[in-house]
């Protein structure tokens, strides 16, 4: 039997212990948490039952006793060991620059470095590294102890074994993830550039009025495209849109509709800010409008969103 990983979890906020939870459900890895929050533990142990789920076996103090969870003083103390580092700490270069100059001074030589950043490139990250052949996006959706998707995206110099491995590791753990190699370094990754392109798209329609309230965009997407492309992405759906003459046909057939459309949507799209750094006018309205239809997200709202989420990917476990 291989050796179980050592992995070392640097910041334990949303990412971190989403991640703890699916590694100590999936895997019999020692993990090793390093963040400067200084109620760590407390912190640990009230998020991470929720995550583990009614269901679990463990619970933070057996595994803290047991050794299976660490709570490390430095990132040093995450790294010693470590055949696997994965980063969550604060989305920003500098931090991520400055901390994967600790991993590198205390991580062993082989260790594979992991960053869940959501943006920034293993380029920019590793620019200050010795060697950067080990780094590694392993960019996960919120929370990734529930979403499958995994989206594996390598520098220039990361060295094609490592992306091997971080797809295998995902591939393998029986949870269900789906890790996607990204060949190039563009911003979003694949999975939010799609979002955000239905996000730029959503606004707009907000905006110039086209609806009367952002839950009538809620309502196309849930009653549409989100049911379907559950069980099928674009191409898979639109393939089946042209009838027995597959994506051709689909195009063809519709190629003067979607070129309306694709020249009416290229338009220049809104600024977020204005020139002084400040929410342009359109995003307050916009923040108003969706705060009053749905209020704050509670406790309580994420956990049945959380638990209709599993049953969605229930439903489609089968699904080829
Ligand atoms: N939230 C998301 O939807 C999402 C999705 C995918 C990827 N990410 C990425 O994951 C990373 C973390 O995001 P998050 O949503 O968990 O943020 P978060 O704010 O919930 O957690 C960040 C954690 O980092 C800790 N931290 C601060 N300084 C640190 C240091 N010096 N060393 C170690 N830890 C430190 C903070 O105490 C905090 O607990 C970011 O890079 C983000 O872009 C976030
Ligand atoms: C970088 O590290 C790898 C081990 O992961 C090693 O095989 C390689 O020789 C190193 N490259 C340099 C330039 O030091
Ligand atoms: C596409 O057009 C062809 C004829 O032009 C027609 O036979 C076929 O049914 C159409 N398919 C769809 C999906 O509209």
């Amino acid at each position: 039997m291989a050796t179980p990983p050592k992995i070392a979890l640097i910041g334990l906020g949303s990412i971190g212990i989403s991640f703890a939870a699916l590694h100590i459900q999936y895997t019999d890895a020692q993990l090793a948490a390093f963040d400067p929050r200084p109620d760590l533990q407390a912190h640990l142990e009230s998020i991470l039952p929720l995550y583990l789920g009614e269901n679990s076996k463990v619970t933070v103090s057996e595994l803290l006793s047991t050794g299976r969870l660490r709570i490390a003083s430095s990132v040093e103390d995450a790294c010693e060991g470590a055949t696997i580092v994965q980063e969550q700490g604060p989305e920003n270069l500098e931090f991520k620059q400055k901390t994967l100059i600790s991993i590198e001074a205390s991580a062993h030589p082989d260790a594979h470095l992991w960053s869940s950043t959501s943006g920034i490139p293993v380029s920019a990250q590793a620019a200050n590294m010795k060697n950067k052949t080990r780094l590694l996006v392993v960019h996960p959706f919120n929370p990734p102890h529930i979403l499958p998707l995994i989206e594996i995206s390598p520098g220039p110099e990361t060295a094609p074994e490592r992306v091997q491995f971080a797809k295998s590791f995902f591939e393998k753990l029986g949870s269900g993830h789906r890790p996607v190699v990204v060949r190039k370094e563009v911003p979003g990754f694949v999975g939010n550039r799609l979002a955000f392109a239905l996000l730029r798209e959503a606004v707009s329609l907000v905006n110039e009025g086209v609806v009367d309230d952002v839950s009538d965009i809620d309502a196309v997407m849930e009653a549409s495209l989100g049911p379907r492309w559950a069980i099928q992405g674009p191409f898979k759906s639109y393939a089946m849109g042209g009838g027995t003459g597959g994506l051709g046909a689909f195009l063809k057939n519709l190629s003067g509709s979607i070129q309306t459309i694709w020249d009416d949507q290229s338009r220049q799209p809104p600024n977020i800010l204005d020139k002084d750094g400040k929410p342009a006018g359109w995003v307050d309205s916009l923040v108003k409008k969706t705060d009053v239809t749905y209020g704050l997200p509670t406790p309580a709202v994420i956990e049945d969103r959380d638990a209709k989420l599993r049953r969605v990917l229930e439903a489609r476990k089968d699904t080829q």
